[in-house]
């Protein structure tokens, strides 16, 4: 079994994915190690590096039964997506815990806000998964993602989005 854990960066898919991937016995991939192989071109204005997910795509392919963790694996060829959520705040407050410059720390909640990750991965993928991390402890996180993979949560590509952060939006407008 293959599974993408994916979501806007700060979203705690590095911090989960050791623990599903331990409860699912499945090695874990993580992506933004391999980014440099992959690299298309440098993205100066956001200081960023943009990935060929086409030769991602083709090196991920022979790696077997693995969970990929990083905001680009729902562009990948998997059996399960399961996108990490968080309230767009709360996502600012750990992105500057962790030294992101403000430009970066809005961007980001932007995305989050706009539903971009999922919203992409249901555009591909016919079985993903929401789980929201927010005032949540990693543990129970991982609870959830095991539990989406094994079937047991909606499917947010059938049933539709149910993560809601449009009250921020307005609020931040
Ligand atoms: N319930 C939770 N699940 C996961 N992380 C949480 C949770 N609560 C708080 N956190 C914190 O949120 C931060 C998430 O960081 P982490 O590096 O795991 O995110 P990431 O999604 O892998 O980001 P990136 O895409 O940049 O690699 C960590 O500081 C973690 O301790
Ligand atoms: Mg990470």
């Amino acid at each position: 079994m293959r599974v993408a854990l994916t979501g806007t960066p700060g979203t705690g898919k590095s911090t989960v994915a050791p623990l599903m991937a331990e409860e699912l016995d499945l090695e874990v991939v993580e992506l933004s190690r391999h980014a440099r192989e992959f690299a298309a071109e440098y993205d100066e204005e956001r200081g960023s590096t943009e990935v060929d997910v086409d030769e991602m795509g083709d090196w991920a392919a022979g790696l077997g039964d693995v969970v990929f963790d990083g905001h680009v694996s729902h562009h990948l060829d998997v059996d399960h997506v399961v996108v990490l959520r968080c309230h767009p705040d709360t996502l600012m407050e750990r992105l500057r815990d962790r030294g992101y410059g403000e430009s970066k720390v809005q961007e980001n909640a932007s995305s989050e806000a706009l539903d971009l990750v999922v919203a992409e991965a249901i555009h591909r993928h016919e079985e993903v998964y929401e789980v929201d991390t927010t005032d949540r402890s990693p543990e129970d996180v991982a609870e959830d993602v095991v539990e989406a993979v094994r079937g047991g949560l909606v499917n947010a590509s059938m049933d539709g989005i149910t993560v809601d952060w449009s009250s921020w939006l307005e609020s931040s407008t």
